[in-house]
């Protein structure tokens, strides 16, 4: 019997800012039906911090549990089998799916398809099945070495925009003139500007479509061309409040969010809650004068599936995801953090903000 040395990046639940690197090992003796993962490389943006923020509300913590008080982030990658005690996984094959921020995972397999199969481990098995997938590759087209990282970094993210966008076509965008998205150079808010100009276009609709940012990021949002209007935090009072608007708030900043209620007032008709990428700021003294509703995807997915079937809807989000990915191929530069020097400053850059909306993070 051998063992395989393994290392986990773990993190304190209770003070993010504190992490650390554990050790441990794998015997290469497997039990039946379990299989062993070479994690070769995940993507990393503040969606995996938000995982982080909401961990103990929303489970994310229960996925991949290690020592008490401490957590591992997950995140969406690529992995190779590198031990298979399933007949019908072999070694060298390669999955993409949701892995811990470690070197390895292992997995126990019940049903395998030509698709994929799904880890039956026992703490997952009260998770919702989504993240529980792991995709075969090779029956993927889609997965090219030009295209996976770029789908590893936007697929997760892309489908939410979907359903933002077909929800607000579903309600007619409340007859409202303006669509602000805070934090308008995030990776989620980019895929939404990308499909509400698309259907703005192909539609001849009435909406303006504003990106709010950071002083610091108001170029990178503006060369999108998604947007008709980029403006930064700091000059909100320059914007129309006598339009019926929809806000889509991937911030979750409290105090960009009481001025643009109290701005905005009754002509807020829609306040679409869906990030939390500002997670030091979610307080504030003054509280808000109205709530928004917090944006449930799986309700707009069961719809559309009961409505459209699911054929079709795989097909039209496959479709939007086919032209988002063709453009985004020119937007995005992918960088490379290769090792756990990289990996933790690419963390605590990402948990400060600090970091480039040009560039796609991939963790090798
Ligand atoms: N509910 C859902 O189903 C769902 C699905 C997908 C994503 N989301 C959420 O949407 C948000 C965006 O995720 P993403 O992965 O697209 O993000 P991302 O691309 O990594 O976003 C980066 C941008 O967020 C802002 N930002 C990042 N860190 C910050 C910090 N510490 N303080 C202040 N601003 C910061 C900056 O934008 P600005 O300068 O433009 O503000 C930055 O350019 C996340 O909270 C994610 O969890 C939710």
């Amino acid at each position: 019997m051998a063992t395989i040395n393994a290392l986990d990046f773990t993190v304190k639940i209770d003070k993010l800012q504190k992490s650390q690197f554990v050790a441990k090992t794998y015997s290469d003796e497997l039990s039946s039906n379990q299989v062993l993962l070479e994690i070769e490389k995940i993507s990393f943006t503040s969606n995996n911090i938000t995982y982080g923020v909401v961990g103990e509300q929303m489970n994310y913590w229960n996925f991949f549990p290690t020592q008490s008080g401490y957590g591992i982030i997950p995140a969406w990658g690529l992995a190779n089998v590198i031990i298979s005690n399933h007949p019908d996984v072999q070694v060298g094959q390669r999955f993409y799916g949701y892995y811990p921020m470690s070197t390895h995972l292992l997995v126990t397999i019940d049903n395998v398809s030509s698709k994929g199969f799904m880890d039956n481990t026992e703490h997952r098995q009260a998770l919702p099945p989504i993240y529980n997938f792991y995709s075969n590759t090779e029956q993927d087209p889609t997965f090219t070495p030009e295209t996976e990282e770029l789908i590893s970094i936007f697929r997760p993210l892309f489908v939410t925009s979907f359903l933002i966008d077909d929800d607000l076509a579903d309600h007619n965008f409340y007859n409202a003139t303006q669509i602000l998205l805070t934090s308008a150079s995030s990776k989620t808010a980019q895929a939404l500007a990308f499909l509400l100009a698309n259907r703005k276009k192909e539609n001849g609709l009435n909406f303006n479509i504003l990106g709010l940012t950071s002083d610091k990021n108001v170029e990178f949002v503006k060369q999108l061309g998604w947007y008709d209007q980029t403006i930064s935090y700091d000059e909100i009072s320059r914007l129309d409040t006598n339009e019926k608007s929809i806000v889509v708030d991937f911030a979750g900043n409290h105090n960009l969010q009481f001025r643009l209620q109290t701005l905005l007032s009754d002509k807020l008709v829609c306040n679409c809650l869906v990030g939390l990428v500002d997670w030091q700021n979610l307080e504030g003294e003054k509280p808000l004068p109205r709530k928004g509703a917090f944006f449930f995807a799986p309700k707009q997915a069961r719809k559309r599936q009961k409505e459209w079937g699911l054929v079709k809807f795989q097909q039209k989000i496959g479709e939007a995801w086919l032209q988002f990915i063709d453009v985004t191929q020119s937007v995005i530069s992918i960088k490379e953090h290769i090792g756990t020097e990289k990996l933790k400053q690419l963390y605590l850059d990402m948990l400060s903000g600090k970091i480039d909306p040009k560039y796609g993070n991939i963790v090798i």
